[in-house]
């Protein structure tokens, strides 16, 4: 038979594992039973996103964002509800109730858009390897100039986009239409208005996959001379994000995990250029800066989070190098500092280190194509083998260019840009190692350089970041939602003495004036009925609120405070309760009273309609003493 909407999403829910998820988005490391990280939802330095792997939830301590797996991925990816239910059925196998099974728009445009782009890719390969026009010729000459083989050609599904305008359009708009065509950037609107012509024309086309193997974009290198620009990419679309994608990750994941390092370079044929010569863990950014989001995707490859920083080796890729560095740096804030000492006395375990980072800068060639093509592969893996940490290469640059710095104005200059190079080591036997050659080599003296390292530790707190988590959102809840969300929690405490049903008789609706905690204890009572313990509520109450985030972030309000809960005795238990509902008692008595003060002041001329609130405060009063009593 076939299963309701409600039996897939608890199956679903059922395949996923909260820490696998998050981790996808989100670097976590344990700390007791639960994960830590940085919160993808807002901007942070240290970690105050948590996971609960025993509920499936995760909660943000500093902007307050909660919510299941399923609310993470939707609420990362940007995916409908519905969307994702539908990719993780068929991704797991389940069958949807036969009136969901028709395929939601944009999934479909998605996917046609994908398609798309690999029967593009497949059409630029085919005339690259078929066809014996000159212009192909050419193109076949250019490649085989650069080392590039037919293997190669192959393995990258490397292509031509021939001159004339619409070649590629002829083809493609057989089985797309003109809006999937246009919006997977393989053709423009002409500019006379009149139909669509080829985006790349006149280049190498190098497809590019994401990281499942989906062809969702392409770069485009010129073929001839003063041909602008050099590189002509994809833009972004509905299927391609270039900062969250890294070019050739498809074909190196594999060798990222066995080497448990990455190399990160700058263009698309170094990767190429290295992958094809057996260094298979080289990936690239798409011609576009490096994001921490790239590095956060290489994280999940690498569990020590080993990157090699190979860019070129004029100026430009120094340049490149440091801000490579800093962007690892802040994708791993927070987790530790990062590696800087190769000697086997300090410990290597994985935890030690938020991330190493190791720099590779050949003597010779511009850009590790040049390196390889010219120098070779084997002495590149070399060069690999014996990369720098950074901090040793920063030092060593810093060496190299010593006599450059003469004066005492070029020597404060200098050592200006070069302090935070040493504020980074924390170990002070190494660092003051450090300052003693830095001071010797510029001639400097060594104790006045470490008053300086001095100053500027004290002053600049981010150099010790606090793994204190900061409130950044105190919001500000009287009294009475407060005692109302803690009654409500009760439902939620992992341990409690007592059942769904006895709660329920203890907790009447009247105690709730708040309009989501209403909602949620209607629901609540729904779902208990149905339930066998906290877990599965919880599991159900996200799936019924799936599609209000506000409301999630409230149950995971709410799954917090039960946590305080926790360990009670029957006693204790039955006088939070207690302690609960007398709170919101008093709060809607102090209400009312004032409520009436102020008829009773309007009432004033009045005396028949002031007697009668006179009568109206004295009943409610009696009323109160009355409920006190059998409350007490
Ligand atoms: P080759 O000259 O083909 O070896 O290219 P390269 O990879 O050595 O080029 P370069 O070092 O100039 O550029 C590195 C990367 O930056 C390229 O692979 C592209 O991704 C990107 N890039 C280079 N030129 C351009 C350009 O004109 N426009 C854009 N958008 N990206 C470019
Ligand atoms: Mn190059």
């Amino acid at each position: 038979m076939a299963k309701t909407l409600e039996e897939v999403i608890a199956e679903i829910k059922n395949r996923l594992d909260i820490v696998d998820v998050v981790s996808e988005q989100v670097i976590l490391k344990k700390n007791g039973g639960r994960y830590w990280g940085l919160c993808p939802f807002h901007k942070e330095k240290t970690p105050s996103f948590s996971v609960n792997p025993q509920l499936g939830i995760y909660k943000c301590f500093g902007c307050g964002a909660g919510g299941d797996a399923l609310s993470f991925i939707m609420k990362t990816k940007n995916i409908e509800f519905m969307d994702l239910i539908k990719e993780l059925a068929q991704k797991y196998g389940i069958e949807m109730p036969t009136n969901f099974q028709k395929q939601n728009v944009s999934k479909n445009l998605r996917n046609e858009m994908i398609s798309a782009c690999e029967k593009a890719a497949m059409y630029y390969h085919d005339l690259l390897i078929h066809q014996t026009s000159d212009e192909i010729k050419a193109a076949n000459n250019y490649l085989t100039n650069r080392s590039i083989s037919r293997e190669i050609i192959d393995k990258f599904t490397l292509g031509i986009a021939p001159k004339a305008y619409t070649t590629l359009y002829d083809i493609l708009k057989k089985d797309f239409s003109d809006e999937v065509l246009e919006k997977a950037g393989l053709v423009l609107p002409s500019k006379e208005g009149k139909g669509y012509i080829d985006r790349f024309r006149g280049r190498i086309i190098i497809p590019i996959q994401n990281e499942n193997g989906d062809y969702v974009a392409f770069g485009a290198r010129a073929l001839y001379k003063d041909q602008n620009p050099k590189y002509l990419n994809s833009s972004d679309s509905l299927i391609y994000n270039k900062s969250k994608l890294l070019y050739g990750l498809y074909t190196a994941k594999e060798a990222i995990k066995e080497e448990d390092g990455v190399i990160l370079m700058e263009g698309y044929f170094d990767v190429i250029s290295a992958q094809a010569h057996g260094i298979e863990n080289a990936v690239a950014a798409c011609g576009t800066a490096l994001t921490p989001d790239h590095i956060k995707l290489l994280s999940r490859y690498t569990k020590s989070r080993r990157i090699y920083l190979s860019f070129d080796t004029d100026s430009a890729g120094q340049k490149a190098t440091n801000r490579g560095a800093t962007i690892i740096r802040e994708a791993f804030e927070g987790l530790g500092d990062i590696k800087q000492f190769d000697e086997s006395y300090i410990s290597t375990s994985n935890d030690k280190y938020s991330c190493e980072i190791r720099v590779i800068s050949p003597p010779e060639g511009k850009d590790p194509d040049e390196f390889i093509r010219t120098v070779g592969a084997e002495s590149f893996k070399k060069i690999i083998k014996n990369a720098p940490l950074l901090i040793d290469f920063q030092v060593n640059n810093f060496l190299k260019h010593k006599k450059d710095y003469k004066t005492p104005q070029e020597k404060t200059k200098y050592i200006k840009e070069f302090l935070p190079v040493l504020l980074e080591i924390h170990n002070e036997i190494i660092r003051t190692e450090y300052v003693k050659m830095v001071a010797d080599a510029l001639n400097i003296d060594e104790e006045a350089l470490e008053n300086e390292i001095r100053k500027i530790s004290s002053t600049n707190t981010s150099v010790a970041p606090q793994q204190e988590i900061k409130k950044i959102v105190t919001k500000n809840v009287s009294v009475s939602e407060k005692a109302q969300k803690n009654l409500l929690s009760v439902f939620l405490v992992s341990d409690s003495p007592f059942t769904f049903t006895q709660i329920s008789e203890m907790i009447d609706n009247s105690h709730f004036s708040n309009e989501t905690l209403i909602n949620v204890k209607s629901t609540i009572d729904k779902l208990i009925c149905t339930v066998n313990n906290v877990k599965e509520l919880i599991e159900q109450l996200y799936t019924a609120y799936i599609e209000n985030p506000e409301i999630q972030q409230v149950l995971t309000d709410l799954i917090g405070i039960a946590e305080t809960f926790t360990n009670l005795s029957q006693e204790d238990f039955q006088s939070v309760i207690d302690e609960n509902i007398r709170r919101i008692r008093r709060c809607k008595w102090e209400e009312e009273k004032e409520k009436m003060r102020n008829l009773y002041k309007n009432a004033d001329e009045d005396e028949t309609e002031a007697l009668k609130i006179q009568m109206q405060i004295r009943d409610k009063i009696n009323n109160r003493i009355k409920s006190e009593k059998i409350n007490d």
